[in-house]
């Protein structure tokens, strides 16, 4: 395994599901569609954090540290699978979120809150500001808090999504032993922020030699600047597991043709694509990452950007708690 030597704690339910979509694909007459489930990861409503997570907290504890603190947006998934885990493991936690106090505690934010989390509001200070300074509060006040960046992306959160890729390449290899069709994806397609889920898939992929297409469709950043991210965090992530590659911002696809009014701000493409997947499939996609994604996803389809014949993985990364905090927006 490319990150046996990593310490490593087990939050997430794996492996997630790898399903075909068939009344999709038969419906939008275009590649094989499939869904890999990592709504399904199983820390209080699933979700790509789970993955990171489970190297983020054993270096916490390794580290000695009795409180994790991170920072997000007010509906931030990776916050409330911050607490979830915080209180799995017994360290309390702090969030800082951004804005001010909004007028209703619902979605992601009620369940911070249920999970025990102090929620701190960063108001105008942007994030890089108002975490240190959370930090530097707890440390003053006798605590040790491990810091945890936006999203969980640095190497050790990426490493995560190393062992992801090495996970689904392990399915395809198992279907492909049981039903003696060959099974690779030519695209896997997903939503794209951070870094940190797209960078780990790719450390995974020039590892394990994976040659198909790994397609981070943006939900907030301009093409070049994720490309830059994801350039030093791939790098930085293949030297913590000791592999020898570096990255640049052109080995990267990068789609932001969606990214509409903004982050978070929903729009048709994200609600069409929030109909389309629940109905034809019954599966809920969030409508800030995923729905912004398979939007995209299914306007490159409906655009011909895929062979006939080509099959093609949607990489679900979560958010479900998401959508109850949209409420009737999402619809
Ligand atoms: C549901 C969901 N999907 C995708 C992402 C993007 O993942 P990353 O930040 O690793 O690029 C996030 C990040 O917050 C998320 O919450």
């Amino acid at each position: 395994m490319l990150t046996e030597k990593l310490s490593r704690v087990s939050i997430a339910h794996l492996p997630t599901p790898l399903e075909p979509l068939p009344r999709l694909t038969a419906q939008l007459g275009g590649p094989e569609l499939w869904i890999k489930r990592d709504d399904q990861t199983g820390l209080a409503t699933g979700g790509n954090k789970a993955r990171k997570l489970e190297f983020l907290v054993a270096d916490a504890l390794a580290q000695g540290a009795d409180v994790l603190i991170t920072g997000g947006a007010a509906q931030s998934n990776h916050a409330r699978q911050t607490a979830a885990a915080a209180a799995k493991f017994g360290f309390a936690c702090t969030l800082v979120l951004r804005g001010k106090v909004p007028a209703r505690v619902q979605g992601n934010l009620l369940l911070d809150r249920l999970l025990g989390a102090e929620v701190v509001w960063a108001g105008e200070r942007p994030l890089d500001e108002a975490m240190p300074q959370a930090a530097e509060e707890l440390r003053a006040a006798g605590r040790q808090p491990y810091v945890i960046p936006y999203g969980g992306s640095n190497p050790v959160g990426a490493s995560g999504y190393v062992a992801a890729m090495e996970e689904l390449l392990g399915q395809c290899a198992e279907r492909e032993r049981t039903t003696g069709v060959r099974m690779r994806f030519d695209h896997i397609a997903f939503a794209s922020s951070s870094s940190g889920t797209q960078s780990g898939l790719a450390v995974g992929a020039r590892a394990l030699q994976y040659d198909g297409r790994i397609l981070g469709i943006s939900v907030d950043q301009p093409a070049g600047v994720l490309q830059s991210m994801l350039a030093d965090l791939a790098t930085a992530t293949a030297e913590h597991l000791g592999l020898g590659f570096t990255f640049a911002p052109g080995d990267f696809d990068v789609n932001d043709d969606y990214l509409g009014s903004g982050y978070g701000v929903v729009g048709d493409l994200e609600r069409q694509a929030l109909r389309t997947m629940g109905r034809t499939e019954g599966i809920i996609l969030d409508p800030v990452y995923t729905g912004r994604a398979f939007g995209g996803l299914l306007d490159l389809i409906e655009r011909g950007a895929f062979q006939p014949g080509e099959r093609v993985l949607f990489w679900h990364t979560g958010g479900t708690a998401g959508v109850f905090g949209y409420g009737e927006k999402a619809l």
